[in-house]
């Protein structure tokens, strides 16, 4: 019989008083402390701006090593994944834990597939937005407006609306992403093809229009699907968390992706593919690298690297190099060996990783500093970029959605503050106050 251990603890003293701590221990990854007594027990919280050393749930879904540069799904490796499965199967994993059989996965396809089509009210919501809006913006208000249409899978308490949710979800979004971008060029909208699988059916809309016959190219439609399973999940990331903590106050499933959408949108996050090839154009020439290296490492100046850093990767991002294979191989059947950008981008990154400024910091390239180079080449416009992140993201938001209301630990997120903010004072009237600076408001 295995000796059995003592169970890990943390001990903290303050003020002459000892308190005790549990170390919990996942199947992979290091320990944490639990604090969630921290508070009671000696009347102190913890601060962590930025959330760097807090797990702020358990979650089976998605792992990641960020030294040694490593992603499961489901303890499936991202390069497993990526060579051997597409996207459906990669969701169906993602929602349910287990690779599908055949017949679950011939189920899960019919189950998304029946429900590509929007209400068609919601054409008309596409009417009340600017030509010129960005889809982001188009796709923050469509996708929260889902709840106005389907009030059959608003009750979260409930186990089949909530799968019925989720399946409307993976399944609209290629519609809804599809009919932003045909809305900014002033296209028709592409109705969804049943007969066409997931990735296809999205190029289908993106693509064709009611005046011509179109064939998506299947090597297109492979490389969107690859694009599509690499970024599926990444465990808490920011728009994850959102979604997260939107749904611990019990909002609706689709209230709580459009609050993903709206977090995805950042260049610090989703955003970033999209300023990596306005970076990679600003550069224009490779000649210009060392200019922008140095620019990117002075203090003083806010330009940063794009798609070069990572919160957790403090190594290569695994699906950066599943990337940039799949950039040559795209660019390879295009007859586009020498792609301009592709080049910049390939120097950039060699004398970047050369760079002490790069190497101390643990700086690598990460998922977007590849993808806007095939996005570009699939014929994508860079404002649908981030779009297209978020398309893929939602198999992940709507897992760790389900996955957090199923659990009975779950409460409402709350986290608390350091507050520097003035002490109690008496009120003045309005004829009695000099004029100050008000120095906690932000001049614009
Ligand atoms: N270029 C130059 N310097 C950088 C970069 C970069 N891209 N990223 C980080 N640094 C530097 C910082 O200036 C800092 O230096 P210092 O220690 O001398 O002050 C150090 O590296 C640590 O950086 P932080 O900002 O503290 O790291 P953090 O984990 O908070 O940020 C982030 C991660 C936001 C991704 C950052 O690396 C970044 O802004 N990268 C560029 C944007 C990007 O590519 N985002 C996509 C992320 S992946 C995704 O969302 C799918």
């Amino acid at each position: 019989m295995a000796e059995a251990h003592p169970p890990k603890t943390v001990t903290v003293t303050y003020e002459g008083k000892t308190f005790e701590m549990p170390v919990l221990s996942g199947t992979c990854g290091p320990d944490v402390v639990d604090i969630s007594q921290f508070p009671k027990q000696c009347g102190l919280f913890t601060y962590d701006p930025g959330f760097v050393a807090t797990a702020s749930c358990e979650s089976g879904i998605t792992f990641i090593d960020g030294d040694e540069g490593i992603l499961l799904y489901r303890g499936y490796s991202i390069d497993e994944l990526a060579q051997h499965s597409d996207f459906m199967e990669v969701a169906y994993l993602l929602l349910n834990g287990e690779l599908p059989s055949v017949q679950q996965k011939q189920e899960f396809v019919h189950n998304i597939t029946i429900h590509t089509l929007l209400h068609d009210q919601m054409r008309t919501f596409f009417q009340g937005f600017r030509r010129d809006a960005h889809p982001m913006a188009i796709m923050v208000g469509v996708v929260g407006a889902l709840s106005a249409f389907y009030h059959d899978s608003l009750d979260i308490h409930d186990p089949k609306q909530r799968e019925l949710a989720s399946y409307r979800m993976i399944a609209k979004m290629p519609t809804m992403a599809a009919m932003a971008y045909k809305y900014s060029i002033g296209q028709p909208f592409v109705y969804p093809r049943n007969n066409l699988d997931y990735s296809t059916n999205f190029l289908n809309m993106m693509f064709s229009t009611p005046c011509e016959d179109y064939v998506v190219n299947p090597i297109f439609a492979k490389a969107m699907d690859l694009i599509f399973i690499l970024h599926a999940d990444h465990e808490q990331n920011a728009s994850t968390s959102t979604v997260r903590l939107a749904g611990s106050s019990q909002a609706n499933p689709f209230a709580c992706i459009a609050a993903g959408v709206a977090a995805l949108w950042g260049p610090a996050h989703g955003g970033a593919n999209e300023a990596v090839l306005n970076m990679l154009r600003d550069i224009g020439h490779k000649r210009n690298i060392p200019d922008a290296i140095k620019r990117a490492k002075n203090k003083n100046d806010p330009y940063r690297l794009m798609g070069f850093g990572h919160r957790v990767y403090k190594n290569y991002d695994p699906r950066a190099r599943i990337m940039a294979q799949a950039c040559h191989d795209v660019l390879n059947v295009l007859g586009k060996q020498g792609d301009h950008l592709l080049e910049i981008a390939m120097e950039l990154e060699e004398i970047a990783l050369q760079d002490p400024y790069f190497i101390e910091r643990k700086l690598y390239p990460n998922v977007d500093f590849y993808s806007g180079i095939i996005f570009q080449a699939l014929g994508i416009p860079t404002s649908m970029f981030t779009v297209i992140f978020a398309l893929a993201r939602t198999a992940g938001w709507v897992a760790h959605w389900k996955e957090m209301i199923a659990d009975p630990m779950q409460k409402i997120g709350r986290p608390r503050q350091l507050y520097k903010g003035p002490e109690k004072r008496d009120y003045v009237p309005i004829h009695h106050r000099a004029q100050k600076h008000n120095k906690h408001v932000a001049s614009f």
